[in-house]
């Protein structure tokens, strides 16, 4: 399949392509700075370019059969838009270029707790990662708001506190629900889970959490 990826340069999306290209996909990768990608996988496509910028964000797109998203924001800026106008900028050019499937990496669960949540993470929703990270998770359901309203097939995955290690293969999955005693999974887990969804129409126009 033709995979548009956004975020590819560091982290999940490292592992993402590298990954995808193992599974046979042909891979156009946006990046800011591309010539890291470019030495490290010399058979992907890389376009220079920044994703708020809606022309490079439309070349990305352009001929792929589905994109994925892991992109992220620098924690120490305590501030972003890059959900709800760097993915909305994705998701705007989706309906003109032909796919209409969009895959996109954010965080676990929302601000507020979810009735179905343990006490304990309430507790660490409070007092831990409301105060640090309130002003992505509002971005994030700005981004929500806004896919809900559209057309695509999107799938937001939430993920808990992302690892480098080298253990994995074994996660779980959950749709629309939370899973409990989610605390950790790998980057390169993750990457697995948002290929093996691309087909999934079960997880269409849903949110999904997966963790060890
Ligand atoms: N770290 C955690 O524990 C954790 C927990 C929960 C959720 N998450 C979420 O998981 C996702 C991936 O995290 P990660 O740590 O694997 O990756 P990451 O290191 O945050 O990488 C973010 C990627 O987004 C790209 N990017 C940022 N702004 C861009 C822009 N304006 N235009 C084009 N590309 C841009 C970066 O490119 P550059 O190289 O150019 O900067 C980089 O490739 C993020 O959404 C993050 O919030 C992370």
């Amino acid at each position: 399949m033709r995979l548009a990826v956004f975020g590819g340069s560091r982290g999940t999306g490292l592992h993402l392509i590298e990954k995808a290209l193992a599974e046979g996909h042909e891979i156009t990768a946006l990046a800011r700075h591309p010539d890291d990608l470019r030495k490290r996988f010399p058979d992907i496509q890389v376009i220079q370019g920044d994703v708020f910028n809606i022309e490079d964000t439309r070349v990305t797109v352009k001929g792929s059969e589905a994109v994925i998203s892991t992109l992220g924001f620098v924690g120490r800026l305590r501030k972003t838009t890059i959900y709800s106008e760097g993915v909305l900028n994705i998701a705007r050019v989706i309906p003109e270029l032909g796919p209409s499937r969009l895959i996109v990496l954010a965080a676990s669960q929302g601000i507020d707790p979810h009735p179905d949540f343990p006490w304990y993470a309430s507790i660490m929703m409070k007092l831990l990662i409301k105060p640090m990270f309130g002003f992505a998770y509002r971005d994030m359901a700005r981004m929500t708001d806004l896919l809900s309203r559209s057309d695509i097939d999107w799938t937001l995955v939430g993920v808990p506190m992302l690892t480098n290690s080298s253990k994995g293969g074994h996660y779980r999955n959950s749709i629309g629900k939370p899973l409990h005693h989610a605390f950790r999974i790998s980057r390169a887990d993750v990457a697995g889970y948002l290929l093996s969804i691309i087909e999934d129409k079960a997880t269409f126009r849903k949110w999904t959490e997966v963790a060890w």
